[in-house]
């Protein structure tokens, strides 16, 4: 996707034309109150709206005010900032975010992970029994990007490293993601990078869906984590590899910088972060050295 942290909605025509079609209703967003979901939005989870991204937000969440039966935006924060809005929250962030993702989406970063970086790392970590390599799918959504990992550590590496452990570890901001994820459930549009030799060995067609194999999904531990939550990610430690793809775009340059370094912390020393083709650390952080490999860009931390 280009863009690849598009929001949902862009406005309509009858709202660039100044008359938002929620004028029609009672409900509409004050600059105000814009403000106050914002700030509160941002503190949450890092994810920043500037002031042009105003009908947006108020697109997205004027469908949350209906399924919550509330009738104006003030109430709909009431409830967010309640302890019964816990479960709205994740709701919220999958109204104001993209979840777009697929099975091989990153061919080449995937090629560079197989045949450079986890055979570099199993070499740093002196490549005997009881080695551990260690993978975080940071952003995961539904688990696309966590799965074409295990397949490919199935498929090319596990043999050729009999005695290594590989753990995959999945997070996303939103659970609901994570449960699609858990059950391994995908459309065509999901598997359309999937070659075809694995997909026949790794997904059952059931109609207009794919399941993929228990073999597979077993290889993945999802959980629910927010990158812009401190001390979530204190709980995330020694990993080798962390993907965090196709989320910067969401984050200003503060908590980019925040999340940055917590990713920074998560990793062992040797270890690699992979972000987004589009996406760049460049007057982020410091902290990595950046490694051109034949036909991806990684950032070690040495
Ligand atoms: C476009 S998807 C990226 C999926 C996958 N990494 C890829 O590149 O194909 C972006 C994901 O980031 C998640 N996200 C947004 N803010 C987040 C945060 N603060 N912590 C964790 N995940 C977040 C969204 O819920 C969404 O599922």
């Amino acid at each position: 996707m280009s863009g690849l942290f598009q929001f949902k909605n862009l406005r309509t025509p009858a709202q660039q034309q100044g008359s938002s079609p929620l004028a029609q209703s009672s409900t509409v967003m004050s600059d105000e109150t814009f403000k106050l979901f914002r700030d509160f939005i941002y503190t949450k989870s890092g994810i920043f709206f500037n002031d042009s991204k105003k009908y947006l937000l108020e697109g997205r969440v004027s469908k949350r005010l209906s399924i919550n039966k509330v009738s104006t935006f003030e109430e709909y924060l009431q409830l967010l900032k309640s302890s019964q809005g816990r479960g709205e929250l994740s709701a919220l962030y999958e109204a104001i975010t993209i979840n777009e993702t697929y099975f091989f989406r990153a061919e080449q970063q995937f090629d560079a992970l197989e045949q450079i970086i986890i055979p570099e790392i199993i070499a740093s970590k002196g490549n005997s029994l009881g080695t551990t390599v260690r993978l975080w799918s940071s952003a995961s959504s539904t688990g696309e990007e966590a799965y074409t990992m295990a397949i490919i550590i199935n498929e090319r590496l596990k043999k050729k490293y009999p005695h290594v452990r590989f753990q995959i570890m999945a997070s996303d901001i939103n659970s609901a993601v994570l449960e699609t994820a858990r059950q391994g459930i995908y459309k065509e549009y999901a598997i359309r990078n999937v070659p075809p030799n694995l997909l026949t060995k790794y997904f059952k067609k059931d109609g207009a869906t794919y399941q993929l194999s228990d073999e597979i999904r077993r290889q993945v531990t999802f959980l629910n984590v927010n990158l812009f939550d401190s001390s979530a990610m204190r709980s995330m430690q020694n990993f080798d590899i962390i993907f965090c793809c196709n989320v910067l775009i969401y984050f200003d340059l503060a908590s980019k910088q925040q999340v940055i370094s917590g990713l920074y912390d998560s990793l062992n020393k040797n270890g690699h972060l992979i972000i987004g083709y589009s996406e760049s650390l460049h007057g982020v952080s410091k902290a990595f050295k950046l490694i051109h490999l034949p036909k991806a860009m990684v950032y070690k931390k040495e």
